[in-house]
């Protein structure tokens, strides 16, 4: 199969008042989606591989395509409150609540799932995941489309998430007939999924929308313990979490030492690495690259430097580029630097420890607690 690619520039869509020229170039996409077909497209969190949600064998597809486990549901993309309320049976009052606050953005929340819509999407769950995103063209794909768009993120199954049309491209080319490519996704990571179906909220993929950010709003949440906990006791309540994700061809090992010491720790990790003369990467902040010395930069065959301490969203954004550019690089051993567990470094260190395939159980994934 032929793909196309239909790219935005940024001053195409800085703003939602360019809607309805956005929609204008949009046209033979929407109609894509009406017939059946799957299409990739830019949300503010990674690329997602849409379809009519609507459509059972459409949705189908998406699984095909991604050579997505059967047993993982998808998310729902609406592009208005209305189509949230005609997907969703029941809304109870925290999820208002959270839509006001955080509506369109990078959460989706689980709730009781209206009759309507196709079993392929919840995988046979009672529950859907819903999300709007606030992506000006996500938006506008929706509401050509006159269908809520189910979506996954636009990569083959197991790789990083997609955050750009040229990782989108690698990955799917020849498979789809359309990628839009809206050039970076601005937060880089998936959104937080929230169950709202059961009494606690409960955050089954931490996101965008970060912990403290729900407690803010919300009072009490948890965190769900199949993030961090042994597998054997747990009936994990999202699927996709039991899944090594993220997971670029090289071995990813994190360097958890504090700050203060985190150049130390990789420079003899890139020295032991060299002596077996094998391509080593290296993931870390500014601040902690300039602490490493000249020298030892040329031993390291691709240094990607994530962002500034200062500012942890960058290297959350910045994360599965990196990882990818890894793979593009032949990199056999990928070194990355922790980071603090708060705000949007949750979901940054719950994806980092995922691509090292961390197991739940152990002192390293009880980091994220
Ligand atoms: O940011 C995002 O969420 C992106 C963009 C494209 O919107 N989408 C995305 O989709 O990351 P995906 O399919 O890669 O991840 C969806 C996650 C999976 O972990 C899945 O198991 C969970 O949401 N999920 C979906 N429906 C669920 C449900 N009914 N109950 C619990 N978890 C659910
Ligand atoms: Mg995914």
């Amino acid at each position: 199969m032929e793909t196309k690619r239909l790219i935005f520039e940024k001053s195409e869509f800085r703003n939602l008042s360019q809607l309805e020229k956005i929609e204008e170039k949009l046209a033979e996409a929407g109609e894509l989606i009406r017939k059946g077909e799957v299409v990739a497209f830019p949300t503010e969190t990674v690329y997602g591989l849409g379809a009519n949600a609507l459509d059972a064998g459409a949705c189908r597809k998406i699984f095909a395509i991604k050579g997505r486990p059967q047993d993982n549901p998808l998310i729902v993309h609406v592009s208005s409150s209305l189509e949230a309320e005609i997907v969703a049976a029941d809304w109870p009052e925290q999820a208002y609540t959270c839509a006001r606050a955080f509506w369109p953005g990078p959460l989706t929340m689980v709730l009781p799932k209206s009759a309507g819509v196709p079993d392929v999407i919840s995988a046979g769950l009672q529950t859907i995941a819903v999300r709007m995103p606030s992506h000006p063209i996500a938006l506008a794909l929706i509401r050509v489309s006159g269908c809520p768009i189910a979506a996954p993120s636009a990569n083959i199954s197991g790789k990083p998430s997609p955050t750009n049309g040229r990782h989108v491209w690698r990955d799917l080319n020849g498979r789809i007939p359309l990628i839009i490519d809206g050039g970076q996704s601005q937060v880089g990571l998936e959104s937080t999924v929230l169950d709202l179906s059961t009494d606690i909220p409960t955050i089954l993929r931490p996101g965008g929308v970060t912990k403290e950010d729900l407690e803010h709003v919300l009072g009490r949440i948890e965190l769900d313990k199949a993030l961090y906990e042994e597998k054997e006791n747990l009936n994990p309540r999202s699927p996709g979490m039991k899944y090594r994700h993220y997971a670029p061809e090289g071995i990813v090992e994190i360097v958890s030492e504090v700050p203060q010491k985190a150049a130390a720790k990789i420079s003899e990790e890139v020295l032991k690495y060299k002596e077996s003369d094998r391509r080593i990467g290296v993931l870390c902040l500014e601040e902690t690259s300039q602490e490493l010395r000249d020298e030892l930069k040329q031993d390291i065959d691709l240094l990607y430097i994530l962002g500034s301490g200062a500012n942890l969203h960058d290297a959350a954004a910045r994360l599965f580029e990196g990882l990818r550019l890894c793979d593009e690089n032949r990199i056999e051993k990928i070194l990355v630097q922790a980071m603090s567990s708060q705000g949007i470094g949750l979901a940054f260190m719950n994806r980092l420890q995922k691509a090292a395939g961390v197991k739940t159980g152990t002192e390293e994934s009880s980091r994220l607690k």
